[in-house]
């Protein structure tokens, strides 16, 4: 299966890609988790990208093309990949339609997890990341067993540069200028399936479920 999973930040991608990619067994692609990983190691593809997710702007188009082109063509993709985080402006829809004509496959779905902005700046600010794994935990919503470690891999959890409120505004501001269209984009190709993401998490993932489940 070939997915796209979007949503405006904090929707709960992350969260619901974790599900989706062990129900289906496919590569769970996150650019966002991929600058992240690079920054840490400092290459210079992280130290482009620091600048632009510090400050809530999206990392240049270029770039970003150039790495997800990269890990579409590793051997765990082969069986399908649910990316997450890209395209985020339609000259990324437009690249990504691109490279999978030239290897001749096509999108599933993409799944558009849908929250209102309200409760946007709650579920970010209350976020806390593992940056060893890339796994998401909520202060409140959904806490680690034990405080401040991450359930799945043991590191420490911490609060992303890029989750405080004034880069917030800013990441909302790039989500619904360049983002939102590329819904309307594969929309045209009649593949997206809305699902809303308000509500419990397990929830949400059934119902994700629900509307692959004919593919
Ligand atoms: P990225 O890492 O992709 O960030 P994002 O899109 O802003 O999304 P988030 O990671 O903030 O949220 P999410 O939807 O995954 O939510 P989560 O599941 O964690 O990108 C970061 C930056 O990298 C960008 O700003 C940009 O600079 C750059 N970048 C990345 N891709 C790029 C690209 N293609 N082009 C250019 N630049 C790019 O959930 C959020 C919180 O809510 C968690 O705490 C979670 O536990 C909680 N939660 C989840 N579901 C629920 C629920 N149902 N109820 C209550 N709480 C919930």
């Amino acid at each position: 299966m070939r997915l796209l999973i979007m949503g405006a930040p904090g929707a709960g991608k992350g969260t619901q890609a974790a599900l989706i990619k062990e129900e289906y067994k496919i590569a769970h692609i996150s650019t966002g988790d991929m600058f992240r990983a690079a920054i840490k190691n400092q290459t210079p593809t992280g130290i482009e990208a620091k600048g632009y997710i510090d400050k809530g702007q999206l990392v240049p188009d270029s770039t970003t093309i150039k790495l997800v082109k990269e890990r579409l063509m590793e051997e765990d993709c082969k069986n399908g990949f649910l990316l997450d985080g890209f395209p985020r402006n339609t000259a990324q829809a437009e690249a990504l339609d691109e490279m999978l004509k030239e290897v001749g496959i096509k999108l599933d779905a993409v799944v558009n997890v849908d929250v209102a902005d309200e409760f946007l700046i709650d579920r970010i600010t209350g976020r806390r990341t593992c940056l060893a794994c890339g796994a998401s935990f909520h202060v409140t919503s959904k806490k680690p067993l034990k405080e401040g470690i991450c359930d799945i891999c043991g590191a420490e959890l911490v609060q992303r540069k890029d989750d405080c409120e004034e880069t917030i505004k800013s990441r909302l501001q790039v989500y619904h200028g360049q983002t939102a269209p590329v819904i309307e984009y594969f929309s045209k190709q009649g593949i997206v399936k809305n699902i809303p993401g308000v509500g419990d998490i397990n929830e949400i993932f059934a119902n994700i479920k629900k509307a692959l489940g004919d593919l």
